[in-house]
């Protein structure tokens, strides 16, 4: 049976609230999705996933050294993550504060991994972002990309 997981790292909270949406969401769809912090998660167990969703806060318009961590450690299994479902989020202080480019950056090692990445043309397009504490628009951005991405999962599966 086809797994998910939103991966997430937090000081503050933001950045989990937005990960356990996207998670709930994804177990609605009919993805059997776990939630985890970054530093209960090693790259080897990213194997039996086959969605995979990380988020960070913004850190100077990248992700958060945590997650940089988890994915540098993916290169020990590079090319067996190949054709995964893929999707980032992140939170930002502020409007124009870098969380796109943290987004990017998440979206860019995946797709060295080989990962299969959607965007939205509709709702947020490389991903949810908050500033500060998610909101009611976040909420629906997180249900929504939780949705898509199982939807995918489930399509390239079956
Ligand atoms: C080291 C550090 C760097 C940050 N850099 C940025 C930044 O470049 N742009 C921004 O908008 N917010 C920045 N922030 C604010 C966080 O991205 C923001 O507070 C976020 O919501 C925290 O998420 P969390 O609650 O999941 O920890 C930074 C915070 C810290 C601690």
């Amino acid at each position: 049976m086809a797994k998910g997981i939103v991966i997430y790292y937090s000081r503050s909270g933001n950045t989990e609230k937005m990960a356990r949406i996207i998670a709930e969401a994804m177990n609605d769809e009919g993805l059997d999705t776990d939630c985890k912090s970054v530093d209960k998660i090693k790259a080897q167990q990213l194997l039996d996933y086959d969605a995979i969703v990380m988020g960070s806060p913004t850190y100077y318009g990248h992700m958060a050294s945590p997650i940089k961590q988890l994915i540098d450690d993916m290169v020990g299994f590079h090319g067996k993550l190949d054709g995964k479902v893929g999707g980032a989020f992140s939170s930002s202080a502020n409007i124009g504060g870098g969380n796109e480019t943290t987004i990017m950056g998440i979206l860019e090692a995946f797709l060295i991994a080989g990962f299969v990445v959607q965007g939205d043309p509709q709702g947020d397009h490389y991903g949810p972002v908050s500033i500060g504490k998610p909101d009611d628009r976040v909420e629906k951005q997180c249900q929504r990309r939780g949705r898509r991405i199982a939807q995918l999962a489930k399509n390239l599966l079956s």
